[in-house]
């Protein structure tokens, strides 16, 4: 199928990627989507649009090695729609073979948004709910009770300063300490993997308002790192930033031939990846961590019913897993559309069916199909489909879904309560 079909930003967004290429490294999907054995609904759809070094990921995918897939959830509110697609993301990558770790991040909404530990661990179940509901495997755990987490964030504030964390997130002299302690345990939750199993690559999917949280981890990691491996040309240069001397002197006898000056090692005819890989050995054996900097998938949002953004402070924007029947139908039916002023408008013009949220809502997660999609669309701008019907139809898939949802939820509520009596 012709991706611009399905794709509604090809063309008024690609501005906005050559942006935030531009100022920030973020790099379009597309470089690495050849990568992927199969491409998920998610990459051809255009929702996930910019990745950061994916390229490990894909690699890892492909070649069946190791990697990490990991997320988290502020539990500030009951989850709804606009949670699904990075939960999507998440099992995806679990089902090519990534271990997966979901984070609650009660510290965070507890610092932030001043919620009760009562309540983060409430709405975090319910999330956690979602999660299983959608076949996701892997580790799950609150911020506040993960010691690992606690202790990683510790050495990672150890790496940076309030004169980062103002230029990052505009801090200022009156923002709290609690706030601060946040930013760096999600740090701490991207790093964690890594601590107690092998180094491997990590992606962390998410929407792009998390990109300075990337950015700040990818620095942590590297901060944190013994030796820079790097490749030049003739020869695999190590530095040594904070290597202990017993620590230079391994790598310099794991490589037959090796030059070892004062700061670094000169390795020739070796592989980079092998060298990176028993640096990283070597590292870990003298107690660093040797991180592998994680990689980052960015998406777009799907937008709310009324237009905007999809969030629970905004009640009429969202469809909630808990909300009734009856509530749903009623907010599809009133929802913004693309439509035109006039039914006579509509026909001669056809639809916004690219802007509009509700043709957006089955883009997302409603119509899995993409010929059955790409109809609809078609129907839509062609002034065939009018928007009463297209609610209509959307709302019966809606509530289709959301039962078929609702009692996949029911049963793995115990799963989680079993694990939960586990720790
Ligand atoms: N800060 C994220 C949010 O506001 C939640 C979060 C916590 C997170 N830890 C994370 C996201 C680790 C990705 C990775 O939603």
């Amino acid at each position: 199928m012709d991706t611009e079909v399905v794709n509604p930003w090809a063309s008024d967004q690609s501005v906005d990627i050559e942006r935030l290429h531009a100022e920030f490294g973020i790099e379009r999907i597309e470089t690495v989507t050849d990568l992927l054995p199969e491409t998920p609904d998610f990459i051809r759809r255009g929702i996930v649009f910019g990745h950061r070094d994916y390229h490990q990921i894909a690699n890892a995918i492909r070649t069946n090695e190791p990697f990490n897939v990991m997320t988290g959830f502020m539990p500030s509110g009951h989850p709804h729609l606009g949670h699904l697609m990075v939960m999507k993301e998440v099992v995806w990558h679990v089902q090519q073979g990534g271990r997966g770790f979901i984070c609650i991040a009660d510290r965070e909404a507890h610092a932030v948004r001043n919620l009760s530990w009562e309540q983060c661990r409430k709405y975090g179940d319910e999330y956690l709910s979602c999660l299983y509901a959608l076949g996701y495997h892997g580790e799950t755990y609150e911020q506040s009770s993960n010691r690992v987490v606690q202790d990683l964030a510790f050495e990672a504030s150890a790496k940076v300063n309030f004169s980062e964390l103002s230029a990052i997130y505009g801090f200022t002299p009156d923002t709290d300490i609690g706030h601060a302690m946040s930013v760096l345990t999600q740090v701490a939750d991207i790093l964690h993997p890594q601590v107690n199993e092998e180094p491997a690559p990590t992606v962390v999917p998410v929407g792009l308002d998390q990109d300075p949280h990337i950015r700040l981890t990818r620095g942590v990691a590297h901060k944190l790192r013994m030796f820079t491996v790097e490749d030049r040309d003739t020869h695999v240069s190590v530095r040594s930033k904070e290597a202990p001397e017993e620590a230079m002197e391994a790598v310099h006898k794991a490589f037959k031939g090796s030059k070892r000056y004062e700061g670094h090692i000169d390795i020739t005819g070796v592989p980079l990846d092998v060298v990176k890989k028993t640096v990283r050995a070597i590292e870990r054996t003298h107690g660093g961590y040797g991180f592998v900097t994680p990689s980052a998938t960015f998406h777009r949002f799907m937008p709310g019913l009324t237009g905007g953004k999809m969030s629970s402070s905004i009640p009429e924007s969202i469809i909630g897993f808990y909300e009734d029947d009856k509530k749903v139908t009623k907010k599809i039916m009133s929802a913004l559309t693309g439509g035109r002023m006039t039914l006579q408008e509509q026909k001669e013009l056809g639809g916004e069916a690219d802007k509009c949220p509700v043709f957006l809502l089955n883009l997302f997660h409603m119509v899995s199909d993409d010929a059955e999609l790409a109809e609809i669309r078609r129907k839509c701008m062609a002034g065939e489909l009018m928007c009463g019907q297209c609610k209509k139809e959307t709302a019966a898939r809606v509530l289709a879904f959301l039962d078929e949802f609702r009692e996949k939820m029911a049963v793995v509520a115990d799963q989680i309560r079993s694990e939960k009596s586990c720790l």
